[in-house]
């Protein structure tokens, strides 16, 4: 058993050794089951690595194990140096760190430090009272002078909390309220305190002693609030807008900077870390993976998965070829020179890619191959979410009772039972956005339970099972999860795929989505119909027999017609 971090890591080739690398998500609760209580865990995820490894994956992401309340699943932790036992133990963690690197990959854990769970001890003790000594480790205020405590509009901000309802929560031991932008369960940690930043630090380096090979940071950009914590934009939630103040602190990057000398910069070897920025801007997140600055290697952003959001994400809004080409190639102009993207479409709180700005009904293979195709030879670093490299889809609920996300579950409450809205438009909405979409259980087997486990799942799995999962894709070359396979491979051969820039081609075309990647003299193409329509593209000298990769058969590649959902990969050059 490995204690101490003596389980090899794999050697790294250099400093920026995750510029050519693939990371595969793992949401432990929804992977594998390997105990039959109908709960994924750490033991699942073990015995199910070599389909991992199988993909060619560099890197594996496991959202949180720690232990928690599980209110948000495991997003609110309440020990962060032990493993929940829905997951499993630290010696199954250990045992999972040492698999992953024999076989050459490396683990990265969730660090999710911006809140922890009110159940933790740091927040257990800091509630009662001034006299505690960790009684400013989280924010603690005063009701609004001249009102009554408790009751709305008492709060000592307008802010609203990303779930739903008042930022604040009204703490009657302490007599004051205490902050917290997710739910009530997660009170956010007050950074501006040393001591907190120890305590995170310290607890950061535990885990690299352990083994592991770096982070995924939760909100990471929103551990420094505007001290003054003024009012918010009121928006149509009837709640101000807080995100001024506290997406892009004025500490933040001191902050991240302390945590680099605190952390990284004593260690050898080289880590990952990749942190979740809600809001962030382009020109922010240079600043954020600037080598020089060397906080972080790389952020998450979020504007191409709120193009479908319309003032906010429960309203739809349609979204056009150009609309997705406009938002990633700025982004990729925008880290062109310094800095470096994360590609995704897919994670735990994302419906699935296939079913969103796919056809997962009319074009399901087409559809999610060709939006593959088109992600993963973008500049960055792709990162595959459980079950996306089998094109799965959507959930099919057909009622509330479906739901587990404290989410989804809020906005219905709000809605439908405060609200008195339509339950029926309620569902539809939730059908299409609920970050449950995300979290049904890996489809393993056509078999009961999808293979994912033997006993009854804590959320339905989705009936198309028994022609979508891993099993058959597995065996049938031409699958999503093979054409998968190829595009990773590519990333790791072409090194054109890997470190060229990136240039977008045929710039306005309604339905193929154009671009190229040199290095050199090697330049690859990449031309994808991401619609129903038959598209064309502009060949612009390009001898049509050089594909490299598509999601049709081959003898119908050799015209500049792309039927729908049709992509191809180009080669130029030698
Ligand atoms: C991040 C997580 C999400 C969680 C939230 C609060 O956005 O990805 O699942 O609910 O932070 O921790």
């Amino acid at each position: 058993m490995v204690l101490d971090g003596t389980s090899p890591r794999p050697a790294s080739r250099d400093a920026l050794w995750w510029q050519s690398a693939v990371v595969y998500q793992v949401y432990p609760r929804s992977f594998a089951d390997s105990d039959g209580d109908g709960i994924g865990d750490l033991r699942g995820v073990l015995a199910h690595l070599d389909h991992i490894a199988g993909l060619g994956i560099d890197v594996v992401w496991l959202s949180p194990v720690c232990r928690s309340p599980q209110a948000d699943n495991g997003y609110d932790i309440s020990d962060y140096q032990d493993i929940d036992p829905l997951f499993g133990t630290l010696a199954d963690l250990d045992a999972l760190i040492e698999a992953v690197h024999e076989r050459g990959m490396r683990l990265i854990m969730d660090l999710v430090v911006n809140h922890t769970s009110d159940e933790h001890p740091w927040f257990v003790e800091s509630r009662r009272g001034h006299l505690g000594g960790k009684s400013d480790w989280y924010f603690w205020r005063d009701a609004r002078p001249g009102s009554v405590p408790g009751e709305p509009g008492a709060e000592p901000n307008n802010w609203g909390a990303a779930f739903a309802g008042s930022a604040w929560e009204w703490c009657p031991d302490r007599n004051q309220y205490y902050l917290h932008l997710f739910s009530a369960k997660q009170p956010d940690l007050n950074w501006e305190n040393a001591e907190v930043r120890e305590a995170v630090f310290a607890m950061m380096n535990w885990w690299l002693d352990r083994g592991v090979d770096g982070f995924r940071m939760d909100v990471i950009n929103f551990i420094s609030k505007d001290p003054a914590l003024p009012d918010g934009e009121v928006t149509a939630t009837g709640y101000g807008d807080g995100m001024p103040y506290f997406s892009y602190g004025p500490r933040v990057h001191a902050y991240l900077a302390e945590m680099r000398r605190r952390v990284f910069e004593p260690r050898p070897g080289t880590y990952l870390t990749v942190g979740e920025m809600p809001g962030v801007t382009p020109q922010q997140a240079r600043e954020f993976t600037d080598s020089k600055r060397g906080q972080l290697d790389m952020v998450f952003q979020f504007e191409h998965v709120s193009l479908d959001h319309d003032g906010d994400k429960w309203t739809q809004r349609t979204v056009s070829v150009n609309d997705l080409r406009d938002t990633l190639g700025r982004w990729q102009e925008a880290l062109a020179e310094e800095g470096w993207n994360s590609l995704y479409w897919n994670n735990h709180d994302q419906p699935r890619v296939v079913s969103r700005f796919g056809d997962d009904e009319g074009c399901w293979f087409g559809s999610a191959t060709a939006l593959a195709i088109v992600l993963h030879l973008h500049r960055g670093t792709p990162y595959v979410y459980q079950g996306e490299e089998l094109g799965m889809t959507n959930a099919v609920f057909d009622d509330v009772t479906d739901f587990r996300d404290i989410e989804s579950l809020d906005y219905y409450e709000q809605t439908v039972v405060r609200n008195q809205g339509d339950p029926a438009a309620a569902l539809a909405v939730l059908r299409r956005k609920s970050r449950d979409n995300a979290r049904t259980p890996m489809q393993w087997t056509s078999g009961p339970g999808a293979g994912f486990t033997a006993g009854t799942p804590w959320i339905r799995v989705n009936p198309n099972h028994v022609w979508l999962n891993a099993a058959d894709q597995r065996s049938d070359p031409g699958s999503v999860y093979h054409l998968y396979r190829q595009l990773i491979g590519l990333r790791h051969s072409e090194p054109a795929v890997a470190r060229g820039d990136f240039a977008l081609l045929d710039v306005g075309n309604e339905h193929v989505y154009a671009f190229r990647r040199r290095l050199g003299s090697r330049e690859i193409r990449v031309v994808a119909n991401l619609s129903a329509a038959d598209g064309t593209f502009g060949r612009d000298g390009l001898e049509l027999d050089q594909v490299l990769l598509g999601n049709r058969p081959a003898r119908e590649r050799e015209t500049d017609r792309l039927a729908p959902w049709e992509a191809r990969v180009y080669l130029v050059g030698t």
